[in-house]
């Protein structure tokens, strides 16, 4: 395991549209403004939050195989390969280190094809439907775990 002071923070494809992409669904937040939050969220735990975002599955995939050393834990917001990816969740299986997945929106309430996430089964827990708060949640869930 990397740093327990050091957490890398994924969002999968069209994320970086955020604050324009259907707003209704998403909210108006754009991802700097999201980003800037866990950063300052993790400073004050004395925690440095790293964010990446991909529109690239390999990206994303090498970006997670790298966090192995240096990371602690990883926050992720997989976007629309949560519900695709065996890819995805091979990776960040591999690099055995804690998982909190989040969405903005609740895909439990939306179509039935975002009800199922290949990452929740190796996730340490899913936080989803509170817009930038789930991934503030998230975050505190995740150095809470870091912690014990
Ligand atoms: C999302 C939900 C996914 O179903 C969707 O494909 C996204 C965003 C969310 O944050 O609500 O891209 O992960």
């Amino acid at each position: 395991m990397g740093d327990p002071r050091r957490v890398l923070v994924v969002h999968g494809p069209n994320l970086n549209l955020l604050g324009t992409r259907e707003p209704e669904v998403y909210g108006t937040a754009t991802l700097e403004e999201i980003d800037a939050g866990l950063v300052a969220q993790g400073k004050a735990a004395g925690v440095e939050v790293r964010c990446f975002q991909s529109n690239h599955e390999g990206d994303l995939l090498d970006r997670i195989q790298e966090a192995r050393a240096w990371a602690a834990g990883i926050l992720i917001n997989p976007g629309g390969l949560t519900h695709t990816s065996v890819a995805l969740r091979d990776a960040l299986a591999a690099v055995e280190l804690p998982v909190v997945e989040v969405h903005l929106s609740n895909v439990h309430a939306r179509e039935s094809f975002r009800s199922h996430s290949y990452v929740s089964g190796i996730a340490a827990g899913v936080v989803t439907g509170f817009g930038p708060l789930s991934y503030r949640l998230g975050l505190t869930a995740l150095l809470d775990r870091l912690a014990s």
